[in-house]
């Protein structure tokens, strides 16, 4: 039984958590397959924060149900994992092993005995982080983990369920952690936390000093963080921007609403104009500054009044990008008390209506940048075509160019010479 394979449905946190089991069970032995039919031990790693991709990681799993006369094994890993503990076997009887986030340290020493019985691991006292981390030959971008939970209890919001109570890595276990990966090749990190710029809050360590440190770092080119909530942005943060050179200049800041009742009732804790202080902060402090967001359609009681609210706010922030995602009522939140009123073609019409006229205003911001020189994180080769390149701006934008000697894992100045909704393009050699 040393057979793994692991599908992964859901966030960056998620994807990274994947990557950090299959290190640890490669290390203990395991063979990790790409595909569910040469494995003797199938997982998908769920994320529960929307319906939609529950759904679909539970579907994928019955779909293998067959298999289970010739012995594999079945694993529900991640939040929805805790989420509905042991209900779930009663529910979806197929299933062998569910564990939760805070414990796939304990992988190793179980999956050997389920064939012979039931695991169930959802302490919340397990240990969140996991150190053993694979670097895949080539690559030069990685995650990490610096926050695990959150304690903001956002009315929509199954995470605080989940993932559990607000826990920080320690500074130095983190710089620790990314020199080890700069010495495999790693130039680029993303600090990943639900609510990273709340860290520190449990430790009492600051969260822009960490910010600083790891700009410190000989060998890293460039780094980046998400998700952060408006109510924790302090303006050390928004500093952070312009004084610290290897930061994309990138704020990943989730509105959810332009209506401060929907606010209120989100427990978000911030009103629209206190939202609007931090984007014109941010941009009077880093004019270049990419902004994105996340939206919510359809919170319960939103009415057509709020949605224009909403719609009037993103017109006039002008977000580079946005994630719009339909309300789904999830389970033990505060919302799912309330009724869940707007018809689902009522989302569907207003998530619609948000994501059309977002693609024009992310044209004309990726437009801004023709003309510019940057210097451009190379990322990989551009898939089938040749003398063209992968990389990241320096306020996070994705860039294809072309370039006659560009190597991976390095910066390059690169003229930014068009855009289209998603991609900059441009040219190294007019760049040098
Ligand atoms: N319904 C719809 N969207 C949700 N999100 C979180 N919970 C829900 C829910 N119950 C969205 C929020 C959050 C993003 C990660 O997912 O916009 O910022
Ligand atoms: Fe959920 Fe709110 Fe925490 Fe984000 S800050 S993870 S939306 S409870």
């Amino acid at each position: 039984m040393k057979r793994f394979y692991i599908k992964t449905y859901g966030c960056q946190m998620n994807f990274y958590d994947s990557e950090k089991i299959m290190a640890l069970l490669a290390k203990n032995g395991y063979d990790i397959v790409p595909r569910p039919e040469d494995a003797d031990i199938i997982a998908v790693n769920t994320c529960s924060v929307r319906k939609h991709a529950e759904n679909r990681a539970l579907s994928f799993l019955s779909s293998y149900k067959h298999l289970k006369k010739e012995g594999k094994i079945l694993c529900l890993l991640g939040c929805t994992a805790g989420l509905y503990k042991d209900a779930i076997y009663k529910k979806y009887g197929f299933i062998d092993v569910v564990c939760n986030p805070n414990n796939y340290n304990k992988l190793p020493e179980v999956l050997p005995l389920s064939s012979q019985k039931k695991i169930c691991l959802i302490e919340e006292d397990g240990s969140p982080f996991i150190s053993e981390q694979i670097v895949p030959h080539k690559q030069v971008s990685s995650f990490i983990t610096v926050t695990k939970g959150c304690e903001n209890f956002c009315s929509y919001c199954v995470v605080p369920f989940t993932r559990g109570k607000l826990i920080s890595k320690k500074p130095e276990d983190i710089c620790r952690e990314i020199k080890n990966l700069i010495e495999k090749g790693i130039r680029e990190i993303i600090l990943l936390g639900q609510n990273v710029n709340e860290y520190g809050k449990d430790t009492g360590d600051d969260f822009p000093s960490l910010l600083e440190k790891i700009n410190n770092i000989d060998g890293l080119l460039r780094f980046g963080f998400l998700t952060s909530h408006p109510k924790d942005i302090a303006d050390t943060l928004i500093l952070a921007f312009q004084s610290l050179p290897k930061l994309y200049k990138h704020l990943h800041l989730p509105l959810q609403s332009g209506s401060d009742r929907i606010l209120q009732l989100m427990n978000r804790r911030y009103s629209l104009a206190q939202y609007m202080k931090i984007i014109d902060t941010a941009r009077k402090t880093a004019p270049n500054i990419t902004i994105t967001s996340d939206i919510i359609t359809g919170f319960p009681s939103e009415t057509k009044d709020d949605f224009n609210k909403t719609v009037q706010t993103i017109k006039n922030i002008c977000f580079d990008d946005l994630f719009v995602f339909k309300y789904s009522a999830r389970p033990l939140t505060k919302s799912s008390a309330m009724e869940d009123d707007v018809p689902e073609e009522e989302k569907r019409e207003r998530h619609k209506t948000i994501l059309d006229f977002q693609e024009e205003i992310a044209l004309k911001r990726n437009q801004r940048f023709i003309g510019e020189v940057d210097n451009v994180f190379v990322i990989k080769p551009a898939h089938k075509k040749r003398g063209c390149f992968l990389g990241k701006s320096s306020t996070n934008k994705t860039v294809m160019f072309t370039s006659p000697h560009s190597r991976p894992g390095t910066l390059e100045k690169v003229t930014i010479t068009s855009a289209d909704r998603r991609y900059l393009f441009g040219d190294s050699s007019s760049g040098n």
